[in-house]
């Protein structure tokens, strides 16, 4: 029998519980909290649901598998905590059961996914959010949305706070997904305002880890892609625009914490460790063991030259900030993606040539 789950908000950073984890109390009771997850064969969704289960949720985990897998969720198949349904949230369905929780975490996420999908981001973004608050609002459950620091687009102001109101450029190639995003945020608050949903929004930045997909063009991947292939990285611009990477379990790890928390404006989470294109790049070499090789390409349209998150505010009100250092999250992903480029290799050697999505 499991132990009962003591669920209230939690006032993190004075309970100071340690890791983000919950206590349980041993009375043997079965009270299990159930999530309804959007977007869970995605990358961050899949690891999402893992920490839910791993916390004795129940969950059900939703995806239309537009850019998510069902493998990422292979080792949750037999869980008698999770179940998946292949649905497209942005249709209606009445789904079975009551939630507890509501996390809408889908929606292409990848500049080279949104760009191939670019109605489908701003659907998910729109009907599929207001879709999820229904259900937050039919079964009285917390709602949490995953938004992004592209709410800030090419950012005037370093780093960003969540009272900056952004540079987005409304039409540009990257628009449908900074827009649905900003739009996904106002539809969320007008739902805490007007009908009393009880909601939070995570500003996401850039995340990575185990279960990206290889070739979705994001920096990551891509450096380590070539770098297994003792190929020249792709450098866009001279390298000398900043990013900051977190790593995806710290990342949860915040998501879990506002899920828990009563917070309803928006919370930046991501790593603050600032660091440039061209030394990201060094670090993957070094940890691939190759020689650094870079080709420069010519930037991207509205490629946003700086990006680092203020999280005093995480801080603050969770007690969170990341605890995985650079080198230890690029070596666990590093071990993820070697296989599946050693296999795309093969592959290619007999004669294949096709490349499976890592
Ligand atoms: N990974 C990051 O660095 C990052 C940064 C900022 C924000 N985010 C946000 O976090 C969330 C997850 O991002 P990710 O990197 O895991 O992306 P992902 O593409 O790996 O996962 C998104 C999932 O949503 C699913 N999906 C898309 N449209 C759907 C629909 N209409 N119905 C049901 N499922 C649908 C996809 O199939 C996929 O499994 C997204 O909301 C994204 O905007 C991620």
């Amino acid at each position: 029998m499991r132990a009962q789950i003591h669920i209230q908000m939690i006032d993190w950073a004075s309970d100071g519980l340690p890791n983000g984890r919950l206590q349980t109390s041993g009375n043997g009771e079965i009270s299990l909290k159930r999530v309804v997850v959007s977007g869970a064969a995605g990358f961050v969704g899949s690891h999402m649901c893992e920490r839910l289960v791993a916390e004795g949720f129940d969950v059900l985990g939703i995806d239309n598998l537009l850019t998510g897998a069902e493998r990422n969720l292979s080792h949750l198949s037999s869980s008698p905590s999770f179940d998946f349904i292949l649905h497209d949230v942005t249709r209606p369905r009445d789904l079975p059961g009551k939630a507890d929780f509501v996390l809408h975490m889908a929606s292409p996420a990848s500049p080279k996914d949104y760009m191939e999908f670019p109605i489908e981001t701003l659907e998910v973004g729109s009907v599929g959010t207001r879709r999820m608050l229904e259900l937050a609002q039919r079964d009285d459950a917390k709602f949490l949305v995953t938004s992004t620091s592209e709410c800030y687009g090419d950012p005037a102001m370093h780093p960003q706070v969540e009272t900056y109101w952004g540079n987005v450029n409304p039409v540009g190639p990257r628009s449908c997904y900074d827009e649905a995003k900003r739009f996904a945020e106002a539809m969320t608050m007008a739902w805490h305002r007007s009908r009393r949903v009880n909601t939070s929004i995570a500003r996401i930045f850039n995340t990575y880890g185990p279960r990206m997909k290889l070739a979705d063009g994001r920096v990551v991947p891509a450096f380590i892609d070539q770098a297994l292939r003792g190929e020249p990285m792709t450098v866009f611009g001279d390298g000398s625009q900043t990013r900051s990477f977190c790593y995806v379990s710290d990342l949860v790890d915040g998501l879990f914490r506002l899920m828990l928390s009563s917070e309803a404006m928006p919370v930046n989470l991501g790593n603050p460790r600032e660091t440039t294109i061209l030394e990201f790049a060094q670090v993957i070499a070094d940890l691939t063991g190759q020689k650094i090789k870079v080709t420069h390409l010519p930037l991207p349209e509205d490629d946003p030259k700086q990006r680092q998150p203020d999280i005093s505010k995480a801080r603050r009100i969770l007690g969170w900030e990341p605890v995985v250092a650079m080198e230890d999250g690029l070596k666990t992903t590093i071990d993820y993606f070697r296989p599946i480029v050693e296999e795309e290799l093969q592959e290619a050697m007999s004669g294949g040539g096709s490349r499976p999505q890592g």
